[in-house]
């Protein structure tokens, strides 16, 4: 089937979105995009993204305004070029510090490292028991600030746990110096109002990363640039310019500026707060839901309602088959799903029918397993990717590490060797390895239990082998 008649099935499905991208498929939410009309070019009236003076400039700054930056760009290769611009230009600057960094940061921060040349001194992940998931991250009583290029968080979490951005730029500002805190709020381009917690900007970071699709209406591959105070003094515009296509979207662009306006003025429609809370209050028994009681534990220092974090474990029965039968039947499809977690998110396209839609779909998937129709336990992966293991250490920057010539070797005899690529298990898509780092013994065991997972980056799977440096 080709690809446009596989998309064309899979939209004939039917199921209500509880993913990306945040527009849920509405029209309404790109007022006056047009679609392939606008499909447009640099042409005159129009400006350009990478030196603009025009109405992509106009449009920026008002995002800026919207997001409380002093400057905003738009990006056309997602948040994902955005890490990368962000490292680049901190290596462009001068900085040649390590960069202190979240270790669940996603594989654009890996790529960002290799193109700077910079060194990531990883900040290990906090794991949550009850999901088995790294939904923290452990921030050290004392931050060497005057010796690092920047420190890079990623908050919110993909599963919308939140992190005391507000305490670190307090810690940094009583130090001194100009070290940027960067966040990587990829999941977060929505916090805007009283019932979300405070956007990185307010809570004090110079450099904000927003992916504007995931949870706002615009197109898949758009994000925000924020920065601010010291952000503003690195040459972030050139980073963008080398990295980003010399042909940028204006379907792109124009749906950026219509998300911004969006967030602004409604963002995630209240009544679905109201929604969630209902669904949370009917499931709370049956199912372990992520929640307000969570706050305070492993990391978590505040949530975003707008997520749906779900662990399976109470009822008996694997996630992968809970969100088949969810599909199949239920009509709700989810974000992503592992061993025993699935996850639902929200964005501006949401509508309260869709939550109670998922609340039904829910509550049938709880009576169908109560009364033996789906078989308990059945088809349960391994549990969690994640052991609180030690961080391996680092015996290259991953740019060395990139350059240096590989070979391949079986993975049964992989420990002890340095690694020539970065492996994640995902969901959630956290490094176990990456390149330039000692597979250490409890990590080749790790990666040997996990074989049957869904990997990303791991060239050698087929053939059971690991990507090492020539020693
Ligand atoms: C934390 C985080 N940062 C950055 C990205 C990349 O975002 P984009 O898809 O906009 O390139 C993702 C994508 O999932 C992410 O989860």
């Amino acid at each position: 089937m080709a690809l446009r008649e596989q998309l064309a099935a899979y939209q004939r499905g039917g199921l209500t979105s509880f993913h990306t991208p945040g527009h849920k498929g509405r029209a309404e939410l790109l007022p006056g995009v047009r679609f392939p009309a606008h499909d447009l070019t640099e042409l005159p009236g129009l400006d350009m993204l990478h030196a603009p003076e025009g109405v992509i400039l106009a449009a920026e700054r008002r995002a800026a305004e919207i997001f409380g930056a002093e400057r905003t760009y738009f990006l056309v290769n997602g948040a994902t070029c955005g890490n990368q611009a962000l490292l680049t230009a901190l290596a462009a600057a001068g900085r040649r510090g390590p960069v202190l960094t979240d270790r669940r940061a996603h594989r654009s921060v890996a790529a960002g490292f290799v193109l700077s040349g910079l060194e990531p001194r990883y900040l290990p992940a906090i794991v949550h028991p009850d999901f088995g998931l790294p939904l923290g991250c452990a921030i050290p009583e004392e931050i060497d600030w005057e010796n690092l290029s920047a420190m890079h968080i990623t908050s919110p979490s993909y599963y919308g746990t939140v992190m005391d951005i507000a305490a670190l730029a307090g810690q940094r500002a009583a130090r001194g110096g100009d070290c940027p805190l960067c966040v990587d709020a990829a999941h977060g381009a929505h916090f805007f109002g009283e019932f979300f917690p405070p956007s990185p900007l307010q809570a004090g970071a110079e450099i904000v990363l927003h992916s504007a699709h995931k949870t706002l209406g615009a197109l898949t591959q758009s994000a925000f640039l924020h920065a601010r105070g010291a952000g503003c003094r690195l040459p972030l515009a050139a980073s963008l310019e080398m990295l980003q296509s010399s042909s940028p979207s204006y379907l792109l662009l124009a749906s950026m500026e219509a998300a911004a306006e969006q967030a602004a003025r409604e963002g995630l429609p209240a009544a679905l707060r109201e929604e969630t809370a209902a669904l949370r209050a009917a499931l709370g028994d049956d199912l372990r839901l992520l929640g307000a009681g969570d706050v305070g534990t492993y990391g978590i220092k505040d949530l975003d309602w707008s997520k749906l974090l779900i662990n399976l474990r109470p009822l008996g029965i694997g996630a992968p088959e809970a969100a088949e039968w969810l599909r199949t039947r239920g009509g709700v499809e989810p974000e992503l799903w592992d061993g025993e977690n699935i996850l639902f998110m929200l964005g501006v396209g949401s509508r309260p029918a869709d939550l109670r839609l998922l609340r039904r779909a829910l509550e049938d998937l709880v009576r169908e397993v109560r009364r033996g129709a789906l078989p308990r336990g059945a088809k349960k992966q391994a549990p969690s990717a994640w052991r609180d293991l030690p961080l391996p250490p680092a015996r290259l920057t991953p740019r060395e590490a990139w350059l240096a010539p590989k070979r391949s070797v079986p993975l049964e005899a992989a420990a002890g060797l340095v690694a020539g690529e970065t492996v994640s298990v995902y969901p959630p898509g956290v490094p176990l390895i990456m390149a330039g780092e000692e597979i250490t013994p409890d990590i080749a065991e790790l990666w040997r239990d996990l074989t049957d997972r869904r990997w990303q980056g791991w060239s050698g799977r087929a053939a059971g082998a690991a990507l090492v440096l020539q020693s």
